[in-house]
């Protein structure tokens, strides 16, 4: 390697010599999602792990995507560049008190949003992600109780749009979503009054019943790409701004800062760097390694979801 390469070209050289590929969520910084093969949200990113063929999973995305993919795909080596980049979803909901709930309701179904732990995911009937959670839970016989975990936000959001009254709801949240105040938004629709309110499902009520468009991070892009409106308020992460940039450059977007970083940004997600990526192709580490019987049964929902 020339000592003259630059860090992206560096990254490019090994992921080529390790036959690796590198998938990357839209929250992540602009000049990861530049070198990416696949920028997508968490079930687009799902199915390019599970179609891939190469030897290694570069995923830039948070911990429970990297394990989503390594499930996928057991016999491949799966890399994250921090290993520290969590989420507050997966934080707030242990397996054990799901095991015990399951052990105590055997005849609820147990729909798992994706950002969860591979031993939540193993205890669950079916995962969803933010795109597909409404026709998830409308492919559950009516009869049946559903335990929708872990975000509390999204799972009201899906009992509005079906209409189920039989859905428990846990009480995760995202810190980034679920801290938007819809005093700012108000703000930002005053000051803005031609632009069109689009939201993330994990963001609250509050902030939902103001949206024109409500989806994952993909359908909010694709969204606005098509739309014929000029300028959008986007109540979402702000990497998303980088592909938004990309498809409609000629469209003004516009973000509200949440109240915990007074920012947009998903701190987990940002502590993937292109210096972290480029060491961890070197040393194929930080690595997602889990136990094969755990993955086996939390493959089991993601295919059922997958096959939807
Ligand atoms: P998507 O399913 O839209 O990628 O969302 C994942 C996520 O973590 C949102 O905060
Ligand atoms: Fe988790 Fe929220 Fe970050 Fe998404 S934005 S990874 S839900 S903490």
């Amino acid at each position: 390697m020339l000592a003259t390469a630059t860090i992206a070209e560096e990254i490019l050289d090994l992921k080529s010599s390790r036959r690796a590929i590198l998938l990357a969520h839209h929250y992540q910084e602009a000049e990861i999602q530049e070198l990416a093969d696949a920028v997508g949200d968490s079930l687009e990113l799902a199915r390019r792990a599970r179609d891939f063929e190469g030897d290694v999973i570069a995923f830039c995305g948070v911990w429970f995507m990297a394990e989503t993919a390594k499930i996928l795909n057991p016999d491949r080596t799966v890399i994250v560049p921090d290993k520290a980049a969590s989420c507050s979803l997966v934080e707030g909901c242990p397996a054990e008190p799901i095991r015990e709930y399951r052990r105590r309701n055997p005849d609820h179904v147990i729909v798992s949003y994706i950002n969860t732990s591979a031993e939540v995911k193993a205890e669950s009937d079916i995962i969803c992600t933010s795109r597909n959670a409404v026709d998830v839970v409308n492919s559950i016989p009516a009869h049946k109780t559903v335990l929708f975990l872990p975000d509390r936000n999204l799972g009201a959001y899906v009992q509005r749009q079906t209409g189920r009254a039989n859905m428990k709801i846990w009480q995760g949240s995202c810190i980034v979503h679920a801290t938007f105040p819809q005093r700012r938004l108000l703000e930002a629709m005053k000051t803005h009054p031609e632009a069109v309110v689009i939201a993330h499902p994990e963001c609250p009520e509050s902030v939902l019943q103001h949206a024109a468009f409500i989806g994952s991070t993909s359908a909010l892009i694709d969204f606005c790409v098509k739309n014929a409106a000029r300028e959008f308020i986007v109540m979402t992460e702000s990497g998303v701004a980088f592909s938004l940039q990309k498809y409609a450059p000629n469209k003004k977007f516009y973000f509200v800062a949440n109240e915990n970083c007074n920012c947009s940004e998903c701190p987990y997600m940002r502590l993937n760097t292109l210096e972290k990526l480029r060491e961890a192709l070197l040393n194929l580490e930080p690595r997602v390694d889990l136990d094969p019987e755990l993955m086996r049964r939390a493959a089991v929902p993601i295919e059922r979801m997958l096959a939807l």
